[in-house]
């Protein structure tokens, strides 16, 4: 808690307000999320044979642990990097057994509820104004989004504008803003933030990206020339629904909210429910999976409005590019095959020179490469559905980090993310601006 001490002048007038929320967050008071919790733990195994592969996958589904990375226990095999985040009553039985079969492990959070509550004090503040007005070094949740695109699409109607492309399954509004100096038909960038929930760094680069945008158009001859020659649609949150149950229910939840007619299990994998390689490898057909593939294509209220804003502009739109966490990889197509896609050497040096340019803020490094490859083969995924209409650049970011905090990256790492990250967005964004091909 830094209410004492850093700044002198203020500490009277804070010392009220820092005493509230002392009070909020001493234990047994009010914990976030109803305390559900406390003493789970996140454990990294990597399966070094496939016997032990096997035994992991099936102790993992038993005990019904919430799978960080990868994003299906299907992909775990020999040597997969595999984070999983297991309740207070499953992770003795699950250290017994790693024990037992001696496969080598590692505790990356002892206490997720305590690190959650730590993370979560300096949102105390929140509502804290920053000096231009906004703080962007704190996740916001859907109603601050929100009312902060409203707030934008008044005060820089000049660069912006805000409109709806649909309704969400429990009926909010999808929000788009449209950034870019108004004139004649122009090209496009499209740019999607949240399509997984518990992903918070996303929509938090989405606002970093618009925020660079307005504070940079004058002064900055790059981001002029972007805003001059280029529109960005860009939709902070995706899965609205799903976000606003992370920050109400259940800070790790990651599909859509939709209800299912056989199963109490809700939600579809709004990054596998597009019309492409629909339902096969890496994606599941069980509601209660992660990785659910939906009912049908476009099943999802979410998915089919921006397919088809999407399908209705690509003519102008050159690249689609859409942000995930945790892996830092910068990832195109294609994802639910291995094989190299046509003008390959267009797209990867694109992502090449990004990735280069990300690293040379703070030497963090990204991995690049086909999805397929690089992470995983997954079908029914956005970015392969927007390549394979016409959208030549087709990328998806995994932004930090690799699985020390995981979902639950620091409000103190959200301006170097979104700093290194913007870079690259910008240079991907002037790559495309020449022409290749
Ligand atoms: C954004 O502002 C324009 C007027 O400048 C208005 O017509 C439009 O409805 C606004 N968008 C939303 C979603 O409120
Ligand atoms: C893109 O990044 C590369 C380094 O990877 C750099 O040489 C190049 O100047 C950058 N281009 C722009 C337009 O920022
Ligand atoms: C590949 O490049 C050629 C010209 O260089 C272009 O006509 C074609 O549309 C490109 N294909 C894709 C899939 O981008
Ligand atoms: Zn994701």
């Amino acid at each position: 808690m830094k209410c004492l001490g850093k700044r002198r002048g203020q500490t009277a007038a804070f010392l009220p307000l820092c005493w509230l929320f002392l009070k909020i967050l001493q234990p047994g008071h009010s914990h976030l999320y109803n305390n559900r919790y406390a003493g789970d733990k996140v454990i990294r195994f990597i399966p070094k044979t496939e016997e032990e592969a096997y035994a992991l996958k099936k102790i993992s589904h038993q005990l019904k642990v919430d799978l960080w990375q990868p994003s299906s226990i299907s992909y775990v095999s020999e040597g997969t990097v595999t984070d999983v985040h297991i309740p207070q009553s499953g992770s003795r039985a699950l250290l017994a057994f790693l024990q037992e079969a001696s496969i080598q492990y590692k505790v990356l959070i002892e206490d997720l509820q305590k690190t959650l509550e730590k993370g979560s004090r300096s949102q105390t503040q929140r509502n804290r104004r920053s000096l231009s007005g906004y703080n962007y070094e704190v996740y916001h949740s859907l109603e601050e989004i929100q009312s902060w695109m409203h707030h934008l699409n008044k005060t820089h109607s000049g660069l912006i504008h805000m409109f709806s492309i649909g309704k969400s399954y429990e009926g909010r509004p999808l929000f788009i803003l449209k950034l870019g100096r108004r004139t004649r038909l122009k090209r496009a960038v499209w740019i999607d933030c949240g399509i997984h929930a518990r992903e918070w760094i996303s929509p938090a680069f989405c606002q970093w990206f618009v925020k660079e945008a307005l504070l940079t158009y004058k002064s900055d001859p790059a981001m002029r020339k972007m805003l001059n020659h280029l529109y960005f649609y860009i939709m902070p949150v995706f899965n609205v629904d799903g976000y606003h149950f992370s920050w109400t229910n259940d800070r790790f939840w990651r599909k859509t909210r939709s209800r299912n007619s056989r199963f109490r299990c809700r939600g579809v994998d709004a990054n596998r429910n597009w019309k492409v390689k629909w339902c096969d490898e890496g994606a599941s057909m069980h509601p209660c999976d992660d990785t659910y593939c939906g009912p049908f294509p476009e099943s999802e209220p979410e998915v089919k409005a921006v397919a088809s804003f999407l399908r209705k502009h690509r003519q102008h739109i050159r690249a689609y590019l859409s942000f995930h966490a945790y892996a830092q990889m910068l990832l195109y197509p294609y994802s639910y095959k291995y094989a190299t896609i046509p003008n390959f050497s267009c797209v990867e040096s694109a992502a090449y020179k990004a990735v280069n340019a990300l690293q040379s803020v703070y030497g963090v490094q990204y991995r690049y490469g086909p999805a397929s490859t690089t992470l995983y083969v997954s079908s029914g995924s956005s970015m392969d559905w927007a390549y394979k209409n016409g959208i030549p650049y087709a990328f998806a970011f995994e932004l930090r980090d690799t699985g020390y905090f995981g979902f639950l990256l620091p409000e103190m790492l959200i301006k170097p993310t979104c700093t290194e990250t913007m870079l690259a967005v910008k240079n991907i964004t002037m790559h495309l601006l020449k022409k290749c091909p």
